[in-house]
């Protein structure tokens, strides 16, 4: 019996499969942020026949100085509500799960789009793109954490089935998170707990806005591959600590390095993280990265890799992957 057909039960969450549509930017938002017919449709096609279990809906912005680009979606005010729940239900009427992405892009935000100074977790050039930043005050922080939990009570408003917080491909929470970019020498730098310190209040708000019983999801850029970057020790350390700290389900991808192993192109190319951070926590682990073929999903699942297996660009090309791949095995 192959495992991508068996569901998932954990007491919160039922996955009935094992197939995720990951978070995918498709840059068909509003000028305001708002979702748009163009959104609607290209979901609806991606969705169509509901064959993934769940939908990871793309990263909005949570507050207007952490938009990251023109076109992208907004959960910074309650005008996205009706636009949310509008794409909540398109993706729940195939028969899939709703989650949505909340980020803050901290020195990856847009100067131009926002009109605001670029802030981050210290004044370092982001490897990845964007500039040097000014270093966040507390009071900056208090307000980042304030309004991820005011963005999960939106995603709750809308319909969503969950909320995912994003700290991979060098946002604001990986910034705080890798060593290559927090040069903090306050409580929020330093030590990886002290790293890490931004997400345990932010999960905090967060669960205080949506209740015990609602599945939160967190992103986490596991791996830098970089020198003096996270690598797979910290990973795990931190996994544990985001575990005990709530959060139900970990979807790992790169740090950094954004969402593609600068060293390996192999199917699965996170797996070797993911399978870390699987055996050494309870809750279920996502993965994602390069995944073409059927077959190479079934075999990341066999190998432990994850529990829940992301497919993106492949779908992106192929609307109907997913149904044919459950097809495969049955
Ligand atoms: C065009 C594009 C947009 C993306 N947007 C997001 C996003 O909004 N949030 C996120 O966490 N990852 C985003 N990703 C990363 C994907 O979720 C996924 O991790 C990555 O594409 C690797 O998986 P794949 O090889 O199956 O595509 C994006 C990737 C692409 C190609």
């Amino acid at each position: 019996m192959a495992i991508i057909n068996t569901p998932l039960e954990t007491g919160k969450i039922t996955f009935k499969n094992r197939l995720v549509y990951p978070p995918i930017t498709i840059a068909k938002g509003s000028p305001d942020g708002l979702v748009t017919d163009e959104s609607l449709n290209y979901y609806e096609e991606k969705m169509r026949g509901g064959s993934f279990s769940l939908c990871v809906v793309e990263h909005c912005y949570i507050t207007r100085q952490g938009r990251a680009s023109a076109r992208q979606l907004s959960i910074a005010d309650d005008t996205a509500i009706p636009g949310l729940a509008k794409l909540a239900e398109v993706i729940k009427r195939a028969g899939t799960m709703a989650v949505v992405q909340m980020n803050h892009a901290g020195s990856c935000t847009m100067e131009e789009v926002t009109g605001m100074k670029l802030k981050g977790a210290s004044p370092v050039r982001n490897p990845r793109h964007g500039g040097v930043p000014e270093e966040m005050t507390k009071q900056d922080i208090k307000e980042v954490v304030n309004a991820f939990g005011k963005a999960a009570e939106r995603g709750v408003a809308a319909g969503y089935d969950g909320v995912e917080i994003h700290s991979a491909h060098s946002y604001l929470l990986n910034q705080f998170y890798s060593p290559l970019t927090n040069q903090r020498t306050d409580e929020y730098g330093g030590s990886l707990e002290n790293r890490i310190r931004i997400h345990l209040e932010v999960i905090e708000a967060v669960r205080k806005a949506v209740g015990s019983d609602y599945p939160v999801f967190l992103r986490l850029g596991a791996r830098d591959y970089a020198e003096g970057g996270n690598g797979t020790e910290a990973a795990v350390r931190a996994a544990k600590i985001l575990e005990e700290a709530g959060v139900d389900v970990l979807d790992i991808s790169g740090g950094m390095c954004g969402y593609v192993n600068p060293e390996s192109q192999r199917p699965g190319y996170f797996g070797e993280e993911s399978k870390a951070i699987r055996a050494a926590v309870k809750i279920p682990v996502i993965t994602t990265g390069g995944i073409k073929e059927p077959q190479e999903a079934e075999a990341l699942l066999r190998e432990g890799a994850g529990d829940l297996i992301g497919v993106g660009r492949t779908v992106m090309k192929d609307s109907s992957w997913a149904g044919r791949a459950l097809e495969c095995f049955r």
